[in-house]
């Protein structure tokens, strides 16, 4: 099969040829959403890094860029954010507001020392098209910590002043600046709390909304690397809790997940949405460390969730992070569907031949053990979803979708513990090499890649020892 056609996305970014990992420097300027990420341009594995660039009107469809920052005496580009410095805090802007990115400069370990990481800025005075490296560079580092990177920057207007989250090892330290330049270390946050399975990376700091409230919660979101000793491969974890300009506490000791699911690492939020619009939009890298640079696609690899916007949904005492995929999504669908309200038991067989839907389904237990849907990719090749009412999980089932046989990892079954599955709310994106499933209103979030020969056939309902009540609709692109 030809894979370079076949498991290319129709509705999510992907680099047109060679490497990708992390989405950087995400940020809403004139009119143009920036998507910059970790990129090499010399192979489709992971290599020396460069910052890729793309531009969009809606997040959906993007327009790639010339490459933004290439390496430089001080190393090769690793990750970080960018901001538009309206009020010239840096004084790069004496004219018009424009952009400033931060970043990691990494230098490998040669025998005489460890690897060096520092933090760098580049400015734009041109809407990201070209960028000038700053003549100071670094202004921040290096530390004694090795791993010291992915800084991202907010303006904090309490305090009138630059917040940035920077990883160090298995913490995140917050320092503050008056102008991007000058960096004050503030506060360490991370230990013996969360969890320690691996080294910490990209993280973001933000206030989001609470659902059906006026009040905010801050979040600090946290990527976990993989650790060959654990089977789960990188993942990402949250914490709820208060930012005073200086210190972050969590208000909670239990581990929270961002993502239940394999494909969904090292994401963050666009900065500069306009206040009108008042949305935290996020965004991730969909794939796995223990996998990424295996997976089988020809001449490119790898390719970014959905953006999804974000809240704070109060669940008992408990803070959960909610995701939403961004309404812009439903102008790429045109018509619908109907599941219209039924019972079933045993198989519903529901035919959508299209190479990307959107399901959204309500399903109701009556009395059934187990249940759920299966998208069927072709004759031979579809994933499941189950949900088990006597233990209470979900669990995703990929190991029939098609390629399969690049990682042990990818074979594992995806599965979350939920409160109870009497009556679950289902929506799922399915496009030619993902599954991105978002259950209750974005409660759970589970994201994973899949290989098969085309993206759906047909989508069934299924039962084992009794009925549920389904009803719902799919959603079908544009002709
Ligand atoms: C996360 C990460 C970052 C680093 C980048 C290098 O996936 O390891 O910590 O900046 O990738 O490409």
């Amino acid at each position: 099969i030809n894979s370079l056609a076949t498991y290319r996305p129709k509705l999510h970014f992907a680099p047109k040829k060679n490497w990708m990992n992390d989405p950087n420097g995400m940020v809403y300027f004139q009119g143009e959403y920036h998507l910059f990420f970790q990129y090499h341009p010399d192979g489709t594995t992971w290599g020396p890094m460069h910052w890729g660039h793309a531009v969009s009107k809606d997040m959906i469809t993007w327009e790639e860029l010339d490459i933004a920052l290439y390496p430089d005496e001080h190393g090769t580009i690793f990750s970080g954010s960018a901001v538009v410095d309206w009020n010239n805090t840096s004084g790069f802007f004496p004219d018009e507001p424009g952009l400033v990115a931060i970043f990691t400069h990494h230098l490998d370990g040669t025998e005489e020392r460890p690897p060096v990481q520092t933090q760098s800025l580049a400015f734009s005075h041109d809407k990201g098209r070209t960028w000038t490296k700053y003549e100071g560079n670094p202004v921040l580092g290096p530390d004694t910590k090795v791993d010291f990177r992915d800084p991202k920057v907010f303006w904090h207007k309490e305090t009138e002043k630059w917040i940035m989250s920077l990883a160090t090892g298995q913490t995140i330290t917050f320092y503050s600046s008056p102008n991007l330049i000058d960096w004050k270390f503030e506060s360490e946050f991370g230990e013996g709390i969360g969890s320690h399975d691996g080294v910490w990376e990209c993280p973001d700091l933000f206030t989001l909304k609470i659902e059906d409230s006026e009040e905010e919660k801050w979040v600090l979101i946290v990527s976990i690397g993989d650790n060959p000793e654990f089977d789960r491969g990188s993942f990402t974890q949250y914490f709820t809790g208060s930012f005073d300009g200086s210190t972050f506490t969590a208000e909670h000791d239990s581990i929270k997940l961002l993502d239940v699911g394999k494909d969904n690492y090292a994401g963050v939020s666009f900065s500069d949405i306009p206040d009108e619009d008042g949305r935290r939009i996020y965004l991730g890298w969909m794939s796995n460390w223990r996998y990424a640079n295996q997976v089988p696609t020809d001449g490119w690899r790898s390719q970014m969730t959905l953006p999804r916007e974000l809240a704070v949904r109060k669940v008992g005492e408990d803070y959960k992070v909610i995701q939403r995929l961004v309404g812009e999504l439903n102008s790429y669908f045109s018509e619908k569907v109907d599941i219209d309200e039924c019972i079933v038991e045993g198989t519903k067989t529901i035919k959508v031949e299209e190479s990307y839907v959107d399901l959204t389904l309500n399903l109701e237990r009556v009395d059934a053990e187990q249940f759920g849907i299966t998208v069927h990719h072709t004759k031979e090749q579809h994933t499941t979803i189950t949900f088990d009412s006597a233990k209470n999980v979900l669990v995703l089932d990929r190991k029939k979708s098609g390629q399969i046989d690049f990682s042990d990892m990818f074979l594992l079954d995806q599965e979350v513990k939920l409160e109870n599955t009497d009556n679950v709310q289902l929506r799922l994106v399915v496009d030619s090499s993902s599954l991105e499933l978002l259950v209750n209103g974005g409660e759970y979030s589970l994201t994973s890649l899949v290989y098969p020969d085309k993206a759906c056939e047909a989508i069934s309902i299924h039962t084992f020892n009794g009925t549920i009540k389904a009803a719902g609709y799919v959603s079908i692109p544009c002709k």
